[in-house]
């Protein structure tokens, strides 16, 4: 499974990049505000510090202007992934930049039937929010399995990146579903290596290895 992490602190990616674990990294209007930068400058600097795909959103709703926003975003960098709108007019992007080599991410995908037209229109990453839909007593892990099961059957190769991830359970939850992609705030990736049996393993490792008078060198 590939770790995203969903982000436009430049500072959280760089120290998530060092663990060598960061396959990507996902953005949005709200988390560039969050940033508060300005969103082609930390764009750049997100791209330059990763390897893999940056997602980085359109802002327009209209077919036009949301070619002409794809064209500012894709030149930034070649690992930049479009992401539009699961939307008509965002799928017909998602369709001509696909088939132009551009990478394209449709977000706020809600429904399988969402996911079908999205693999239909050749997107690269499909972006289902499970967060958002459990807040509505939605089961978000079982719209991950349907979209899995949809892809099998049809060797769909769009990969399935589970959005709006808001604990470890989401994580595990979806690995074991089979997703390709996770991307989670960066709190929720470090929360990943927590466990409190592992820290007194330590703990006590450490004391009987004092107690030895010994030194590994
Ligand atoms: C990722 O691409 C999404 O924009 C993000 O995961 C949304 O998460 P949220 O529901 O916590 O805002």
């Amino acid at each position: 499974m590939k770790f995203f992490a969903d982000t436009a602190d430049i500072a959280e990616i760089r120290e998530l990049a060092e663990t060598g674990l960061l396959d990507g990294v996902t953005t949005n209007p709200s988390l560039v505000h969050k940033a508060g930068r300005n969103f082609l400058e930390v764009v750049r600097e997100i791209a330059a510090v990763v390897d893999g795909p940056v997602s980085a959103e359109v802002v327009a709703l209209d077919h036009q202007e949301m070619m002409r926003e794809a064209e500012v975003l894709r030149k930034i960098a070649d690992n930049i992934a479009i992401k539009v709108p699961l939307t008509p007019d965002g799928l017909k992007v998602c369709r001509a930049l696909t088939n132009d080599g551009t990478m394209v991410n449709a977000t706020l995908c809600f429904s399988a039937a969402q996911a079908l037209l999205a693999a239909k229109a050749g997107a690269t990453f499909i972006s289902p929010f499970v967060g958002r839909h459990d807040d509505f007593a939605f089961d978000g892990m079982q719209l991950i399995a349907d979209i899995r099961l949809i892809y099998d059957h049809y060797e769909y190769p769009t990969q399935i990146l589970v959005a709006s991830v808001r604990h470890p359970m989401h994580v595990v939850e979806a690995a074991k579903i089979g997703a390709d992609v996770m991307t989670a705030p960066p709190k929720i990736i470090h929360q990943l290596f927590k466990h409190p049996l592992t820290d007194v393993g330590i703990a006590g490792f450490l004391k009987d290895w004092e107690a030895t008078g010994q030194a590994i060198i």
